[in-house]
């Protein structure tokens, strides 16, 4: 059966508002491996996985941005492991200076959402021109973009999510982060993450992937999941990846590319929380 075939009314509804061409998706086949049913439950329609186990089939690790390389003291607030909590956090990454970007930014854009062990946590980029203005992430077209993204894969508990960045402060420009801006951003990030405690990440774009899975790669080769972003501590988390939306409004292509990433994260989290 095609993906195509497998896509129910509403969601050919969506897809269509979002600019997926929804022929495209029967030339190349949704790579997901079909749960089995549970005993005595007839199999689902949809196609829902079995989360493999974290360590299955991850791509090979070469480290980028100095990962697990002390980071040089920077003066100011700048103790990411010292903040006990989300707004602590928030602060200290509003005061911060330990890259140049610090001086270009309007705001910096720590993140915002469901504080509290949210189901998914997106990690984007970098902050686009609006979210620099105003300090949240992901306003505008390419807000919308993901809202609709989101609502087309049908994620359950998609309410319960946490936007941020992996680059908190946009240069002049909106320049791609250097990855030495990636690296001084990371404390920060990993430190959300481990307040966090979210489910499921889903990273947006090859920078953003590469710093949540601490892996090289371009955007390709990490593109779907599962992949893994290992906290300082507790359980690793399973990883998604998928194009940021700021791409796809420019090669809206990719648009079906992205609906299938995300469809595989919908089934992997509608298995896991059938399997607690
Ligand atoms: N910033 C990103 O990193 N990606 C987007 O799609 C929008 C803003």
């Amino acid at each position: 059966m095609t993906p195509r075939a497998l896509l129910r009314p509403g969601q050919m509804a969506w897809l269509a508002e979002i600019g997926v061409d929804t022929h495209w998706l029967a030339a190349r086949p949704v790579s997901i491996p079909a749960s089995k049913p549970a005993p005595g439950r007839e199999p689902e329609r949809s196609p829902v996985v079995e989360m493999p186990a974290v360590d299955a089939g991850l791509k090979r690790v070469r480290a980028p941005y100095g990962l697990g390389v002390p980071q040089a003291p920077a003066p100011g607030i700048d103790a990411p492991a010292d903040c006990p909590d989300l707004s602590a956090l928030d602060a200290a990454v509003a005061a911060c200076v330990r890259c140049a970007r610090h001086a270009q930014r309007v705001r910096a854009v720590p993140g915002t959402g469901q504080g509290v062990r949210p189901h998914y946590l997106i990690v984007g980029e970098q902050p686009g021109l609006e979210d620099d203005a105003g300090g949240l992430p992901f306003q505008g077209d390419s807000g919308r973009l993901l809202a609709a993204m989101l609502s087309a894969a049908r994620l359950p508990q998609a309410e319960s999510t946490y936007l941020t960045y992996a680059v908190k402060c946009r240069a002049v420009g909106g320049r791609e982060p250097s990855p030495q801006d990636v690296a001084a951003c990371l404390p920060w990030l990993r430190r959300q993450i481990a307040l966090l405690r979210p489910r499921w990440i889903l990273a947006l774009g090859r920078v953003a992937a590469q710093a949540v899975i601490g892996v090289e790669g371009d955007l390709d080769e990490l593109r779907g999941g599962p992949h893994r972003h290992v906290p300082d501590q507790g359980e690793p988390i399973p990883v998604w990846v998928t194009h940021q939306p700021s791409s796809l409004l420019v090669r809206s292509a990719w648009k079906a590319e992205a609906w299938r990433d995300l469809a595989g994260l919908a089934a992997a989290a509608r298995a896991g929380a059938e399997a607690v």
